[in-house]
């Protein structure tokens, strides 16, 4: 399968992780437009199909999206990477090491391979949050640390807060065709420290896998008033994706994957796309094992200049 190594980490993670914010989640839809058995094949269908990481956090569905992905995988749990998340709002080394004790009861293992740092909290100095994340390494509770919706100082700032810097090897944060603010300042910061980019929302949202458009648009409490899903962002989408369908003819694939491949064929990025069923979660899985030629890579590249006119995080 195709992976990338974390960082300096030696965690090789597939190209296309699983993004679990969905499961558990009512504003997302669950227990209306999709289930639980909707869920729990979602994450079986991924590893079946070569994706070997399951990106969640405490707060996705309340828990409730740890809960499941332990449910789906049984003792199998063990043979997948798990990425989790502490929330912003814990942490203080207390928080920090409390929150991670829920999600291990949660998941029912005794470690996580990833832990990250949800968003910045401008109230705790991030050094007493990374120190207790270094900690939790040291206790053999965490494999590596990392950090979601940093901007450039503050990553520096948190890696040096670490006595080993190297034990930081991920930022997450937004990055699609539709939004690449972070090509400005974050990416080239992670590329100088060696963090990689964790591509969250890479099909902003589905906007990109071709099947909204102005006449229909998600309906859910998460996307509904949504600046995505609203103008100048909407005609600029639907711009872009006009080329992901020509592409994606082209090579027989779909826009949802021509999608997720232009961000893979990128150093030091990998994606997490969300998924609500089986269906979406095979599609996504096959953006790994094929290329976009250089070309049709540079057209999308073209295409997708401009910016995203919200900024949240
Ligand atoms: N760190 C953070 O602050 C943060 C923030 C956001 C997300 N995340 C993480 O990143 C993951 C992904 O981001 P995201 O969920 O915001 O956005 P996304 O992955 O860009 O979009 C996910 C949504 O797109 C639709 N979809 C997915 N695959 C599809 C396919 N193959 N064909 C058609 N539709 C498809 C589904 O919704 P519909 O079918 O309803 O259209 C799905 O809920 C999350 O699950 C979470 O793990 C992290």
């Amino acid at each position: 399968m195709e992976t990338k190594k974390l960082g300096s980490s030696d965690l090789h993670v597939t190209v296309v992780g699983l993004g679990a914010w969905q499961f558990g989640t009512e504003r997302w839809g669950y227990g209306q437009d999709f289930t639980k058995d909707d869920v729990l094949d979602a994450i079986r269908v991924s590893l079946d199909h070569g994706v070997n990481w399951i990106d969640t956090a405490e707060v996705y569905g309340n828990g409730r999206s740890e809960e499941l992905i332990r449910e789906a995988l049984g003792d199998r749990i063990k043979e997948v990477i798990i990425a989790t998340k502490v929330a912003g709002t814990h942490a203080r080394a207390e928080e920090v090491k409390r929150a991670l004790e829920g999600s291990l009861k949660r998941l029912q293992r005794d470690w996580v391979d990833l832990l990250q740092f949800h968003w910045p909290n401008h109230y705790v100095p991030v050094e007493e949050t990374m120190r207790a994340l270094e900690d939790l390494v040291q206790e053999g509770k965490v494999r590596y640390i990392g950090i979601s919706n940093f901007n450039g100082p503050l990553m520096r700032i948190a890696r040096e807060a670490l006595q080993d810097g190297n034990l930081l090897v991920s930022n997450q944060v937004r990055y699609s065709l539709l939004d690449r603010s972070i090509e400005k300042e974050i990416y080239p910061t992670a590329r100088e420290l060696n963090i990689s980019i964790i591509a969250y929302s890479p099909l902003a949202q589905g906007l990109l896998t071709g099947k909204y458009d102005r006449d229909h648009l998600p309906e859910d409490p998460i996307r509904k008033d949504h600046p995505l899903f609203q103008e100048p962002n909407l005609s600029r989408a639907l711009r872009i994706v006009e080329v992901l369908k020509a592409l994606a003819e082209k090579y027989g694939r779909t826009p949802a994957q021509v999608a997720l491949r232009w961000l893979i064929q990128r150093d030091g990025v990998v994606v997490i796309p969300g998924a609500k069923n089986a269906r979406q979660a095979e599609q996504n899985a096959g953006a790994m094992g094929w290329s976009l030629s250089v070309e049709d890579w540079n057209r999308l590249e073209e295409v997708s200049q401009g910016e995203i006119t919200y900024f949240v995080g």
